[in-house]
Order: structure tokens, then sequence, then C-alpha cells
């Protein structure tokens, strides 16, 4: 048994997130977790808000509020809300605390050691109306390029093209929309990254089950070629460097996108830290000379952090000259649209996490979304969508399972398992259809193809109603009460077996379901071999109906929802 550390990309701290940010890593991660951990494995659930950079600053400004209250305030909503989609994290950390100040300055004084760091005066742009240096994409113009009027000064958004903001034509201040821009000169660190590059590429190569899009995005930025990149900012909002190291830059913070991947490691020592008999070992996690080297990293991200991840944050891993843990598996999203256009919080459309708890409880976002998640390509949102994922499947599928087992049981044999009667050549094709289906449900969710594994699992929970189809206890129990008590006890057991393999998606539905006839033997055996234990259950036992787990959505409350949030109902 592997040793699993997961992590998924750190939301940044400004706002709430809607449900694209939701299903492109927190949700993934978190079903992943669950599942490795209900087939026996040991894990650790690493996230974290991603505390720095001027949009945290100007989100705090905005609402009149110093920035370590708002990062306090929005680090406290958003684990509240991952708390309430039931997101298993082990620890949710924030790249803000101190056990990231030191990792980001011992990682970058490594670098330095290592010949990785360099020290460069650069020209950089100054707003005398705003009184500040502008970060890179606050300084908006025209693209060199392509010619689009909105391009930000660290990229391109329509070309994709990096930028330097002294590349943008007629700039100006997206703070202020001044054109009073001056530049001035400021030193920083500099991150040699095209003299790391090589061995960037050689780690690359090694990573043989990378997915396409994965892998593509990394090899289009190596091709390009590897820039050596700024890695410091004229802010006082950030991890400050270390004065000694750098005295140079004393004063300056790191850059966002340097310190917040570091900040994986940081909460890791965070949930160590949190824990008073010192039995929590970071290091066992993180560093292969003090045990990593059996550890299995996967990463959850949208596709835009890719580049971050499979080039500057290995990066700088690799330049530090340490044993750190690096990736092995990387999963990487698409988009999720809402009705063809992009979410957006300023044009109200789209659904927030927050408001969406209002209209449904977690396990049905957690299935809807995990059943339409955008990986081999964007995905839209539609309320349509979201119905079929209610009704046809949670309610019609296994809802109606589960309703006509229970009512079955309570109707004819009270709240005991029902006794009596042999299994026979049915119940024997039953198992075997269930257990191909697990097998395809377990490949799929180790391949980290979560539409095609809820697609199998759906597949496994219709397997319930053919069944009941087959032995139609609610005939049967007039003719052949036996039949009908061994039928109802074979579905018990098989629902018992559907609530582990649909925990990771549905965790609360699932124990309500597992809840039926308890069995500790079924925690953490999630196999498909867990389908022999369908003809298991022992009678006599109490059985405990599960009640309405799921409820039908009406026509009239999707066009209600689709009105409020924007989208054609
Ligand atoms: O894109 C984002 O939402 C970033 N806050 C992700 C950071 S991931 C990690 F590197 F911290
Ligand atoms: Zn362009």
């Amino acid at each position: 048994m592997a040793r699993h550390l997961i992590t998924s990309a750190l939301p940044y701290i400004n706002g709430v997130k809607h449900l694209g940010n939701l299903v492109g890593s927190m949700l993934p991660a978190d079903v992943f977790a669950r599942y490795l951990r209900s087939a026996g494995h040991e894990v650790l659930a690493i996230c974290a808000t991603d505390e720095h950079g001027t949009p945290a600053e100007l989100a705090a400004a905005a609402e009149g509020m110093s920035v370590v209250d708002y990062c306090d305030r929005y680090h406290e909503v958003q684990r509240s809300l991952g708390e309430r989609y039931l997101l298993s994290w082990d620890w949710f950390g924030r790249t803000s605390r101190q056990q990231n100040h030191e990792i980001t300055n011992h990682l970058a004084a490594r670098l330095k050691a290592e010949g990785f760091m360099e020290i460069r005066s650069i020209e950089q742009v100054y707003s005398v109306l705003d009184e500040r240096f502008l970060p890179d994409r606050y300084v908006i113009g025209t693209c060199p390029n392509c010619a689009y009027e909105r391009a930000r000064g660290d990229q391109c958004e329509n070309c994709g093209k990096q930028l330097d903001p002294t590349d943008l034509i007629e700039a100006r201040s997206a703070v202020s929309g001044s054109s009073q821009l001056e530049v001035r000169e400021s030193r920083h660190v500099f991150l040699r990254q095209a003299a790391l590059a090589d061995r960037i590429r050689a780690w690359v190569d090694e990573q043989r089950d990378w997915p396409q899009l994965t892998r593509s995005i990394a090899y289009k930025w190596l091709d390009e070629g590897l820039q050596d990149r700024c890695i410091t900012r004229d802010l006082s909002w950030g991890v400050p460097v270390d004065p000694v190291e750098f005295p140079e830059v004393a004063g300056k913070v790191w850059y966002v996108w340097f310190d917040a991947p570091i900040g994986y490691i940081a909460a890791t020592k965070e949930w160590a830290d949190d824990d008073p008999t010192g039995g929590r070992d970071w290091q066992r996690w993180w560093r292969t000379d003090l045990g990593a080297d059996d550890v299995r990293y996967t990463q959850f991200m949208g596709k835009d952090n890719v580049p971050f991840h499979t080039l500057s944050f290995p990066g700088t891993l690799l330049g530090s000259g340490e044993p750190w843990k690096l990736v092995d598996q990387l999963k990487s999203f698409n988009w999720l649209t809402y009705y063809g256009g992009k979410f957006s919080t300023s044009q109200g459309r789209g659904v927030f996490m927050d408001q969406a708890l209002d209209l449904l409880p977690a396990d049905c976002w957690r299935w809807f979304l995990m059943a339409n998640a955008p990986e081999s390509d964007d995905a839209d949102f539609t309320w349509d969508l979201v119905a079929e994922a209610v009704n046809k499947d949670l309610v019609a599928t296994l809802g109606n399972f589960l309703n006509r087992t229970a009512t079955q049981i309570t109707r004819h044999f009270g709240e005991v398992v029902p006794e009596g009667g042999e299994p026979g050549a049915i119940e024997a094709a039953f198992v075997a259809r269930v257990e191909a289906g697990l097998t395809n449900y377990c490949d799929l969710m180790n391949r980290l193809e979560f539409r095609k594994a809820t697609a199998a699992l759906r597949a496994t929970w219709a397997e319930g109603n053919v069944y009941l189809e087959e032995r139609e206890p609610w005939r049967a129990i007039k003719v052949d009460r036996d039949l009908a008590a061994m039928t109802l006890r074979s579905a018990i057991g098989f629902a018992r077996v559907v609530a582990v393999a649909s925990a990771p998606f549905i965790p609360v539905a699932a124990g309500s379901v597992a809840a039926i006839v308890p069995d500790a033997k079924l925690e953490g055996a999630l196999d498909p071999s867990l389908a022999t234990t369908i003809l298991e259950v022992a009678p006599g036992t109490r059985f405990e109906a599960p009640g309405l787990l799921f409820g039908k959505l009406e026509d009239e409350q999707l066009t209600a929802w689709a009105e409020r949030f924007g989208g054609e109902g």
C-alpha cells in the first residue's frame, strides 16, 4: 500500500470561489483522496488559501479592510465552505503563515547557494497617481503581438504571449486607469530558469504517465525556452525576503507564484506543528531522504496552473540541490463555462459555492460537477444537466433502488434483515456483474478519469434495479416468502457495496446507506472483490431504513434558478 500525498491548487484568498473553481481542483482532489482512503491507503490531503499578491491587496481595499483582516476573514469563509462541501482535507493552511515564510526563504537561500539566483536591476512601471509600483498584470495596454487592446503586462489573454509591461503600447494603470506611468529602476532577484531548463526537461521526460493535457502544456513552454524570471516585488504584502541573504533587495517580498506552491510544503508543516504530541512528521511526506521515497504525490489544478506545477515549482525544488519530493501525477482540468460564457462575479453570472448550497445539498453538487467535469474539453454548466444528474442518476437510479428495497423490507419484515432462502444462479450473475462494474470503476478512478468513473458507477447502481426487476420481491412475497427475503437481503448487501463505492462522490448519502446494516469490515475495503459481500449480510440483524436521500427537481424550480443566475432555463 502506497502513501498518497494529494494537493489541490491553492484558491486565491479573494472572494468566494465559483463552481468552476471547485470542480477544477478542490473537488476532484477530495474525491480522489476519499477514494484512496476507501481503498485502505494512507492519505495526506493538503490545501490552503493563496493569500499574497496584488489581487488580495486590492480586494481588501475595496472592502475597506486591512489586508491582514481581509485574509483572516476569507480564509475562514473558504475553510467553512470547504467543510460544507465535505472537502476532507487533512489540513487547510494559509500561505501567509510563518511556516511558509520560513520554507520560502530557506529554498531561496538554497537556490542562491546553488547559483540560480541573480540580482538584476530592472526598469519597472511606477504609477505616480497610485503612488506605487504596478505589478505586471496591473499595467494594461495594447499587445504588440496581436493588437488586443486590454493585454496585461504579464501575458496577453488574447494570443497567450508572455509580455513585459514595457512591451505594451499605450500602457495605463489597471488600478486607477491613469496613464501617468513612469519607468523607474529597481533591483530584484531573478531565478535563472534558463540555467535550470535542461534539468527540468530531463525530469519532465521521465514523467511517462502524465495525462496528455499536462504533457503538452509542459512541452509547449519548454520548447519556447524557459526565461529567467523576476521573483521579487516592490510590495509590502507578501513573504518578506530574508535581508541577510539578500541585502540588495531588503524590504521587498517574494513574488506570489514563488511562495504559493511552496505553500503545499508549508501547509504540511502547519499540519505537523498543530499536533501537540509531535506525532506528525511533515518531512516524511516531502523529503525523499527522510521517508518520502515511497510517497505517490498527485496534484490537481486548472490548466492555467500547469506551467507553474510542471516547470517553475519543480525548478525551485530541483535547483535547491536538496532531495525534495516532486509531483508524480498531475491532473489538470479545462474550464467549466456557464451557458457558453465565463463565470463572472461582476456580472453576476454563474453559481458561487455559497449560493449553490442554498439550492441543493453538497452531495448533489459533488455528483453533478464530477459527472460533468471539464476533463477532455471545456464543459458547459446548464440547469438541464443539473436536473439530469439529480433526477436521473440520484433519484431515479440510486434513490429508486434504495426506496424500493427499504419499502419492501419494512412493509414485510419490519426493521430486521430478512431471514430465509438461498441465493441461486441469478445472484451469482448479479455479483459477477457488480464485480465487473467495480473493476471498471476502480480502473478509471486509478487513472483519474472521473467523468468516465461516474458513468461506470452509475451503470453499477443500475444493476441494483436490474436485479430487483429480475426477482420481483413485491411479487415473490405473495408466493415464496423465502425467495423475497433472500432477494431483499442481497439488495441490502448490494446497497452496502454501493455505499462504499459511491462515498468518494456522495459522502453524506453513502454514510446513510452504509448505516442501514453497518459492517466495520467494509471500511477501507473498496476493491472489486467487495461484490462478494453482497451475499454475506447476516439475517436477523437490525435494518435501519435510510429515509429519502434525494429530492426530485421540478421544472419551475429550475426555471427560477436559471432566471436568478442568468442562464436560459
Ligand atoms: O490559480 C490559482 O487559483 C492559484 N491561486 C493557484 C495556486 S496553486 C499553488 F501553487 F499554490
Ligand atoms: Zn496578444
